[in-house]
This record gives structure tokens, C-alpha cells and sequence, in this order.
């Protein structure tokens, strides 16, 4: 068979594990022949940014974080930006993407992505194109999987981090305020949170006031703890306000929106609310870097691993998925319908409350 992989939107720890799967399983397994697509669905609008991927080319790669292929969270082929008589517009090529699939002679297409690239393989596949999914992101909010690849290392760099604030915080008897990423789901700080040993997790399902912020710090100063870690999803937004803290737009030009800017807003809040010193680390892209976790790296093998035997089942329109222990497939729709939030009243949020954690609510 000849199948195609490419990686889109934005990058995460194990992506790289993923086009190795896909690589040795296609080869080994089935004497396949794999063709690497560059820059998402870039590399479908020009057959130039395509190339034969051989065992040789993924040598080595598993523990290498970013994509060997590259990545855009800018380019859908349904809506791309281009530029006519000096203005830019936005063009449905979905055509070009179809013609240069049979071009290639690709009889299946995996698409390792999060919501948005899902979306786009989704309505791909409607059109007739041999589309398998596969799950990441470091959000873990796709439907239709446990977990997405990525979402493990961005959660243990977030609380390594949680590690190493601690000392400096107990040290200046500080609060310190980490905001971390995770779009519209609090994921990243909740797991982060727990483990890492946070006072209060801020995370955009549970809306929260600064007063309650401020009520879980003094009580650990009366407790004579003189320091705070308070953990805040980058979504998360006070009780009342109906958006969300967001530093920067982009141009929105075929992107999206760029969140950012709540954890400063926190942190001047605490210190004005309770006069207690505070300091803000916004943790970023720090958390799409570097290699992937163990976790990381076996599941991405697996769901590398069982998309190439979808693509032989001709189980097009499906997603790898984890369900539990197992790889399963779901219809890669599932995924893309709707996002995966944090339930308030979930089993992992209950751990959280009987720790001592406030969600500041
Ligand atoms: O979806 C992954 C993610 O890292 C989000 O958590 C974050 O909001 C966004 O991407 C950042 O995007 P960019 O890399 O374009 O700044």
C-alpha cells in the first residue's frame, strides 16, 4: 500500500514516536510504502513537500520532540490564505488536496492532529479522501480517546516546574502563580496541579474569584505555611466574566486565537487583594519541547502502529483511539464534534477537593 502521513496544527512531544510507528509498521509488517507530507496540509497543496520515508529516515527519532515533517496550525485547505490583486482572501482548496492525494497515488492518508486538524481530515474524508486519524495534542481534549499524544510530557514538564517553584516560593515566602496551556480544558493544570502539590488549581471549568483565591492563601499563612503554589489554565476566567483574559490577537488570518495573559492577572490580583508578594511564570511552549515521556512514546507507538492496520482494514473516517487499556477504533467524528472539558464533578476534581486544593470557587 502507499500511504501518506502528515502532522498538523501545533506541535507536541511524540510526534516523531508516531511517524516511527507508522514507518516500521508499514514497512516491516506490510511492505508498505510510506510518503512523509510536510507542513500539515501544506504539503498536499505542493507535491514538492512530500518525500519517501524509509526506516532509515525515522532511525533514531523516538525520543525527539517537535515533527520531522513540520507543522502549521494555520493552514486549512478549506479556508487558506492567499493573496489576490494585493489583498488576502480566503480560498476553499480542498479540490488541489483531493487531486494531489490520487496524484501521489495515496491509498490512505494518516493524519496525526489535534481538534482543528481532525476537523479539516474530517470533512477531507466526506469528500472521498482515505483519511485515518490519530490523537494529539498536549490539551487532551479530543473525545473519543483516554488520551492524546503529547498531553503526558506537557503535563509532567508543568509539574516538574510546580517541583522547582516550590523551593523558591517556601524560600521568599511567596505565592507563585503558574499559568499554563491547555486552550478551553483544564487538563494540563489539573493533573499538574495535583501531582506537583498546588494550593489552588484555576482551570476554565470551574469559574473562581480572586476572594477565594485569596481566602485558600491566607489559611495556609495562618497555618503558619508561608507560601503558595496557585496553578491557572490559561482558559480559566473569573467567575462573572463572560470572556477570557487574552494579551494578544492575532491577525486571524487562517490562525487562531492566542490565549494568554491570565496568569499575570492573577498574580497582581492575589498581591493587591491580600498583600501578600507575588510572582507569575507563564510556562508557554516550554511545554511542547523536548523529549516525550515514556507514556509519550508507547502510545504514540501503539496508535501508529494500529492506524497503519486500519489503513490495510480500509477502515477510513476512523481514529486510533485509547479506551482504558486498549487501542480501539472510533469514528474520527467523534473526536472533532466537541471538545473533552474537565467534568466539575468528576472523580479526579473530588481527589483534587480532598487533597486540600481549592479550585477557588
Ligand atoms: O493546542 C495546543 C496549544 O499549545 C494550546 O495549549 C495553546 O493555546 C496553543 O496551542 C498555542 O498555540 P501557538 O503555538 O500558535 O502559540
Amino acid at each position: 500500500m502507499k500511504i501518506g502521513i502528515l502532522t498538523g496544527g501545533g506541535d507536541c512531544p511524540g510526534l516523531n514516536a508516531v511517524i516511527r510507528s507508522v514507518v516500521r509498521t508499514g514497512t516491516l509488517k506490510y511492505d508498505d510504502e510510506i510518503i512523509g507530507i510536510e507542513n500539515a496540509f501544506d504539503g498536499l497543496l505542493d507535491t514538492q513537500l512530500t518525500r519517501p520515508l524509509s526506516v532509515e529516515d525515522v532511525r533514531g527519532i523516538i525520543g525527539q520532540g517537535g515533527t520531522i515533517l513540520g507543522t502549521t496550525n494555520r493552514g486549512d485547505p478549506f479556508k487558506y490564505p492567499v493573496t489576490e490583486n494585493g489583498k488576502q482572501v480566503l480560498k476553499d482548496l480542498s479540490d488541489t488536496v483531493l487531486r494531489n492525494i490520487k496524484k501521489l497515488g495515496l491509498e490512505a492518508l494518516i493524519v496525526v492532529g489535534g481538534d482543528g486538524t481532525l476537523a479539516i481530515a474530517h470533512e477531507l474524508y466526506k469528500l472521498g479522501a482515505p483519511v485515518i486519524a490519530v490523537p494529539k495534542t498536549i490539551d487532551n481534549d479530543l473525545l473519543g480517546t483516554d488520551y492524546t499524544v503529547g498531553f503526558d510530557t506537557a503535563a509532567t514538564i508543568a509539574m516538574e516546574s510546580l517541583d522547582r517553584l516550590h523551593t523558591t516560593a517556601k524560600s521568599h515566602h511567596r505565592a507563585m502563580v503558574v499559568e499554563v496551556m491547555g486552550r478551553y480544558a483544564g487538563w494540563i493544570a489539573l493533573d499538574a496541579g495535583v501531582t506537583g502539590g498546588a494550593e489552588v488549581i484555576l482551570i476554565p471549568e470551574i469559574p473562581f474569584t480572586i476572594d477565594k483565591v485569596c481566602t485558600a492563601i491566607r489559611e495556609r499563612n495562618e497555618a503558619r505555611k508561608f507560601y503558595s503554589l496557585v496553578v491557572v489554565a490559561e482558559g480559566a476566567r473569573p467567575a462573572g466574566h463572560q470572556t477570557m483574559i487574552i494579551e494578544k490577537k492575532e491577525d486571524n488570518f487562517g490562525g487562531m486565537e492566542r490565549i494568554g495573559g491570565i496568569g499575570n492577572w492573577v498574580a497582581e490580583s492575589i498581591q493587591k487583594h491580600s498583600g501578600i508578594e507575588t510572582r507569575c511564570v507563564v510556562l508557554g511552549h516550554l511545554q511542547r519541547g523536548g523529549a516525550p515521556t515514556h507514556f509519550d512514546r508507547l502510545l504514540a507507538t501503539r496508535l501508529g502502529d494500529f492506524a497503519v492496520d486500519l489503513a490495510h482494514r480500509k477502515m477510513f473516517g476512523m481514529m486510533a483511539a485509547l479506551k482504558g487499556k486498549s487501542i480501539v477504533a472510533v469514528d474520527v467524528l467523534d473526536a472533532v464534534e466537541r471538545i473533552r472539558y474537565v467534568k466539575p464533578e468528576s472523580d479526579a476534581v473530588k481527589t483534587a477537593s480532598a487533597m486540600g486544593i481549592s479550585f477557588g470557587n
